[in-house]
């Protein structure tokens, strides 16, 4: 066994981000603690602006925490020079953004494959790669398109597939199902969930969407920058009740626009 695979992949010690803009002080991430093995799906939940997308920049290194620290593959970020930074971000990370951030000039294939250039995988690799990938996410047919003329919803299966063609040990996703309808939604969690228990990864994804809930292994809950776990799979089988009770209360909060009261470490 390797150390990646003892390590965790990503945790977050007690870590703080504090954004300034002008007068204004917003805690978008408050003492988080945070544990993401190999081969698990976490799924955040929360309302808009509770810090989601903070909280996955700090686990890309993207942001620096204000105070704690995060670890990557065992490793404190803050001790890491840009340039390890970068070649882990290259290498272990796929991050799926919230707006895409897809490359205009380059097309869907060539889109896909940038990050395998990166990685300085040869050529021949990295065509069979980005064909198998943008097979699995069943958009091969736009290998050829560029951006600008795809749908909201194929826009996000690209960005899926460039998250994690190079095969990454971490997964960051954005609202990956934000613009996708139902069964195409559900198809995108189960292929994430069958990506982090066959690659050995940790995927993380934030999202507002309640039907992704029953596939993920763990579920946080965040509002005004403080986590809290909601809910795990391996103890769904002991705590069924207790689960059943904390998904429908879930449900409620967000119907009703108010805080959950169900607030269980994990
Ligand atoms: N660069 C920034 N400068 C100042 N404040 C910021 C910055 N980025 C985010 N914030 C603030 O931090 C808080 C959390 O923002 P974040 O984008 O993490 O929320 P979110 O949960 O991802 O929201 P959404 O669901 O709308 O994407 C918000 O109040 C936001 O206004
Ligand atoms: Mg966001």
């Amino acid at each position: 066994m390797t150390r990646d695979n003892v390590v965790p992949v990503v945790q977050l010690h007690r870590v703080t981000k504090v954004y300034h803009a002008g007068q204004n002080r917003t805690t978008a991430a408050h003492r988080i603690w945070f544990h993401g093995p190999a081969s698990t799906l976490h799924l955040l939940l929360g309302p808009s602006g509770s810090g989601k997308t903070t909280l996955l920049a700090l686990m890309a290194g993207f942001l620096r925490p204000t105070t704690g620290r995060v670890l990557l593959f065992g490793r404190d970020i803050a001790h890491c020079s840009e340039e390890e930074r970068q070649r882990m971000r290259a290498g272990k990370i796929g991050f799926v953004f919230q707006s895409f951030r897809l490359i205009s000039p380059l097309t869907v294939g060539q889109n896909v494959e940038q990050v395998l250039r990166f990685g300085r995988v040869p050529r021949g690799e990295r065509l069979k790669r980005v064909r198998q990938t943008l097979q699995d996410l069943s958009i091969e047919h736009l290998s050829e398109r560029f951006p600008e003329t795809l749908s909201q919803g194929e826009k996000q299966r690209v960005a899926i597939a460039r998250a994690i063609v190079h095969e990454p040990s971490l997964v960051l996703a954005d609202e990956p199902t934000a613009n996708l309808e139902s069964r195409q939604g559900a198809e995108v969690i189960e292929l994430l969930q069958e990506y982090a228990r066959n690659k050995g990864a940790c995927v993380v994804v934030a999202s507002h969407d309640l039907r992704l809930e029953p596939r993920a292994d763990s579920v946080y809950w965040i509002e005004d920058g403080t986590l809290r776990a909601v809910g795990s799979h391996q103890r769904k089988k002991q705590t069924r009740l207790t689960m059943v009770e904390g998904q429908s209360a879930i449900v409620q909060c967000f119907q009703q626009n108010r805080k959950p009261r169900v607030q269980r470490g994990s």
